[in-house]
């Protein structure tokens, strides 16, 4: 982990409220996992105190350059979304635990990834497609505009499914409507997106006994595990930090009710 002024190479309009940004940072793209994030800190309005820092998943990288998708949902995004190539960018990362550890067993691996929890997710089915697993992925969104690089993953060499829920694209509805009923072949599944969906996902799961693996999008504050501001409540009662100690769990020891 390492704090960086870092120079922003493009910062792209890419949907309606989605952004593409790309930052040169050696230390960064030569050292992040799929899961892992850059805490971001906006830039700041003169005279206005300053911000918390944001984090967002790291997409890809290449070279000495990463890249990360963002959807303006507020102020610091909003701020984020102004920045133009050339800025500095001011973060910290890669932070977290991201998917690590990885069971490299034969058959399905599902991946699904709702509204801006598509990134992590597409980056993991880029990993475990390099890894020669089987790779399924599903990615839901309210609509056409808001969907994360649907043309590359339409062309990718995975299977693909789609739900928006205006239906402008792929399946009108739910990501969860539109999972595989036989579960039989399922090696693991992997999820990102709200917590409604990965609610969900457990209950589509039932009793099978394949493994379920979620990134947590939890509010952070500091993101390096001082301040307990990101804490998730676990079923033996205790708690843990999503920012160092995930974002990425095996959802089975976390206390769905309290989330
Ligand atoms: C590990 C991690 C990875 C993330 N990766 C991405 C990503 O790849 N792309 C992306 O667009 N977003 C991602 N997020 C969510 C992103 O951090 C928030 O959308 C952002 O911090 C909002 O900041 P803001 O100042 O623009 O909005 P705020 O003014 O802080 O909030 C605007 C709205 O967004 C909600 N919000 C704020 N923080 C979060 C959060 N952490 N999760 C969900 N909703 C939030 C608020 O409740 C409010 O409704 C990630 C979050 C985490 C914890
Ligand atoms: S954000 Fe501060 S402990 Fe996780």
């Amino acid at each position: 982990m390492l704090r960086e002024n870092a120079e922003i190479i493009s910062n792209d309009n890419i949907g309606a409220e989605l952004f593409s940004m790309r930052v040169k940072s050696s230390a960064i793209a030569r050292n992040w996992r799929p899961g892992q994030f850059v805490h971001i800190l906006p830039p700041v309005n003169t005279g206005k105190p300053p911000m918390l820092r944001r984090p967002i998943s790291i997409l890809a990288s290449q070279n000495d350059e990463f890249e990360f998708i963002y959807r303006v949902a507020g102020e610091g995004t909003s701020l984020i979304s102004q920045m133009k190539p050339s800025d500095t960018l001011d973060i910290i990362g890669p932070l977290g635990n991201g998917f690590d550890n990885i069971p490299d067993s034969q058959g399905l691996h599902i991946l699904i990834g709702g509204g801006v929890g598509a990134p992590p997710m597409i980056a993991l089915a880029r990993l475990l497609h390099e890894k020669k697993l089987d790779v399924e992925f599903y990615q839901g969104a309210k609509d056409a505009s808001d969907l994360i690089l649907n043309n590359e993953m339409e062309n990718s060499e995975f299977k693909y499914h789609v739900t928006t829920e205006d239906g402008s694209i792929g399946h009108k509805g739910l990501v969860i409507d539109i999972l595989p009923e036989n579960t039989k072949q399922i090696a693991a599944v992997y999820a990102c997106g709200p917590i409604g969906m990965m609610k969900a996902i457990l209950k589509w799961r039932d009793n099978a006994g394949f493994p379920y693996f979620v990134s947590i999008e939890n509010k952070m504050a500091c993101g390096i595990g001082v301040c307990l501001g990101c804490s998730a409540p676990t079923v033996d009662g205790k708690y843990i930090r999503t920012c160092i100690d995930g974002p990425v769990f095996n959802a089975d020891i976390l206390d769905w009710e309290k989330i």
